[in-house]
């Protein structure tokens, strides 16, 4: 990033966050916050805070946060430099026109260019659509139900019968023969020379999650093969990164997302009033498309064709979205094929129903195992319960493991005790008597487990912030270096060199941190619940209690790492210790 941290500043104080933020959510003044509905989870009463004085926000919900910069980035899913242009011009601040690397510059004008030469070819494929040429494509597209409203919505279009057509229009328009190629827009062979890829077809645009076309899939109109062509990946097109309805679903406001398999169970769903769906682009889940997925919601509803590949692609689909953290339910389409043709034949209020009646993923991948034994031979009933044991192993956090132990011994009347025996039984066979891995993310990072030092030391940060007449007395007990989370000790510097230099400004700290995930752990920092403490002889109290408690952590921390030798160090950490003595006898006053 080019731009002096003195811009990035300006930015933002100009941008005041209640103001900004205001513009997406409804805020409510309550005390020194103000409170409204998080825009990132759903949710029916307010955990959704904003300071204006800290110039940050913080979902006590789902843990979203951060400063006006994050805001941007996480709602309209901006990178940091389109963020920054855009608060910038929000506010009226000229940016400087940056000296980026000839590379830069190239590949960034590539990527727009390609946006807009799609932008105009989905625009030609819809005008053909709506002429006397497109009348085949717009009566199929009537006979599969789709209203006129609809066909706009999804800007669906049609790639008329020549070969060149689009060919011919763009390059027209002026674009070059390299970029239509770079956009998967046209094929060349000896025998035909130059011609569209996409003929007599219906066409959908593909679009990323601002809307903004980045590929096509194009349908035949009977039963050639191959029944749907979809555009080659391109710099703007990455099919494990983007979802087909994305931009539309992420406004729904429901708190999960209808995950099918095709483009037309998507516009079928949608149009039936479900506009929280979305398909993958003709590939099969990844843990890319999962995280993607868990920037909105937590929940994902699979529903995915009745038949074996489509049972296949929801048993692989429901771990991988586990993994990233999202719960998976399963609903099942039958007597019909998918989505579409049962909201044609069922509609939607019975597809409601099959919601409300949906399977948790792994009962739902139980069921499917069942049919590979012959559930009335003891033997095969036992191998049974024997993989479905060894699957519960799989479970790590007991609570869960245990919810799902009782579950199964439920549904399929066995003891709990029995099943519960297997399991461990199993896991000892499977090695999981030795220690356990650690679960991982979808991101690869480990997950994280809170540990009581780690919340007394952000507690500790949030008081500094909160009522800054303690930062004296806590800074005479506490030092950045006590707090042992790397992250943590940095914010903490920056804060008491803020608070040296006569000015604390929280938000100014996010600057220091350039990934989503360290602004909302950053801004978590800020926003530690803090009991409600009424009387200020119980803050005091507490604020002892936390300046204890972190304090006498470094010391074992530091007590644990110190080299055996280092008689000087040990002498030191004695000394803190006595010190911390002290403390017990220690008086805050906060009247
Ligand atoms: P309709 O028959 O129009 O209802 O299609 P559908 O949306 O029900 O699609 P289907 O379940 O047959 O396939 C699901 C998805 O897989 C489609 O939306 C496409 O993205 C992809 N797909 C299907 N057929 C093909 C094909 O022949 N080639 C490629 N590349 N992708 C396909
Ligand atoms: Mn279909």
């Amino acid at each position: 990033m080019n731009y002096s941290e003195d811009l990035v500043e300006e930015v933002r104080m100009k941008n005041d966050i209640v103001d900004m933020i205001s513009g997406y959510v409804k805020l409510k003044k309550q005390g020194s916050n103000y409170i409204g509905l998080c825009p990132f989870h759903n949710e029916k009463s307010p955990s959704f805070s904003v300071s204006r004085q800290k110039q940050m926000y913080y979902c006590f919900g789902c843990g979203a946060g951060g400063d006006v910069f994050t805001f941007a980035m996480e709602y309209e899913n901006f990178t940091f430099p389109e963020a920054l242009e855009f608060l910038a011009e929000r506010a009226g601040v000229e940016l400087p026109k940056i000296e980026y690397s000839k590379e830069t510059r190239e590949k960034a004008n590539l990527k727009s260019s390609l946006l807009e030469i799609n932008k105009a070819a989905a625009q030609y494929f819809y005008v053909q659509l709506k002429s006397e040429h497109g009348r085949a494509g717009y009566t199929y597209l009537r006979d599969r139900r789709l209203s006129d409203e609809t066909i706009r919505a999804f800007g669906l279009g049609y790639s008329n019968k020549y070969s060149d057509d689009l060919y011919r229009y763009l390059r027209s328009k002026g674009y070059s023969e390299d970029l239509i190629r770079q956009a998967g827009l046209i094929n060349t062979d000896e025998k035909h020379g130059i011609y569209d890829k996409f003929w007599n077809r219906v066409m959908f645009p593909i679009m990323d999650v601002n809307s903004r076309v980045i590929g096509f899939g194009g349908r035949v109109m009977g039963e050639a093969k191959p029944k749907y062509l979809n555009s080659p990946e391109t710099p703007i097109f990455d099919k494990s990164r983007n979802l087909y309805g994305l931009s539309r679903a992420r406004s729904s406001r429901k708190s999960y997302f209808l995950l099918c398999e095709g483009y037309m169970d998507v516009i079928s769903l949608h149009q039936a009033g479900f506009t929280n769906a979305v398909a993958s682009l003709g590939t099969a889940l990844t843990a890319g498309h999962a995280s993607l997925i868990k920037r909105y919601v937590k929940e994902v509803y699979l529903t995915y064709d009745s038949d074996a590949a489509g049972t296949k692609a929801a048993l692989r689909a429901v771990p991988i979205l586990k993994s990233a953290g999202i719960s998976a339910k399963v609903i099942r389409m039958e007597p019909y094929k998918d989505p579409d043709e049962f909201i044609k034949n069922l509609g939607a209020e019975e597809f409601g129903q099959r919601i409300t009646g949906a399977k948790n993923g792994f009962m739902f991948s139980l069921e499917v195992l069942e049919q590979d034994y012959h559930m009335d031979s003891p033997e095969e009933k036992t191998a049974f319960f024997q993989e479905a044991a060894r699957r519960l192993t799989e479970f790590e956090d007991e609570l869960e493991r245990d919810n799902y132990i009782e579950a199964v011994a439920k549904v399929y009347h066995i003891k709990e005790e029995s099943l519960r025996k297997m399991v461990t039984k199993a896991a000892v066979y499977a090695g999981m008597a030795k220690p356990v891995e650690r679960p991982k993310t979808a991101s690869g990072k480990p997950v994280k487990k809170e540990d009581g030092n780690l919340t007394a030391q952000k507690a500790l940060l949030t008081w500094m912030i909160d009522d800054q007449r303690l930062f004296g007395t806590i800074s005479r007990y506490i030092q950045p270096e006590d707090f042992t989370q790397p992250q943590y000790r940095t914010v903490a510097e920056l804060l008491y060199a803020q608070y040296e230099a006569g000015e604390l400004n929280p938000a100014k700290i996010m600057s220091h941190f350039t990934e989503e995930e360290e602004h909302r752990e950053a801004a978590a920092l800020f926003n530690t619940r803090i009991q409600r403490l009424t009387t200020s002889g119980e803050k005091a109290q507490a604020v002892k209690d936390l300046l204890f408690r972190v304090k006498s952590n470094s010391i074992d921390v530091r007590m644990k790492n110190l080299e055996p030798t280092d008689m000087a160090g040990l002498q030191r950490l004695m000394e803190e210790k006595r010190h911390l003595g002290e403390l017990e006898k220690l008086h805050i006053s906060l009247e």
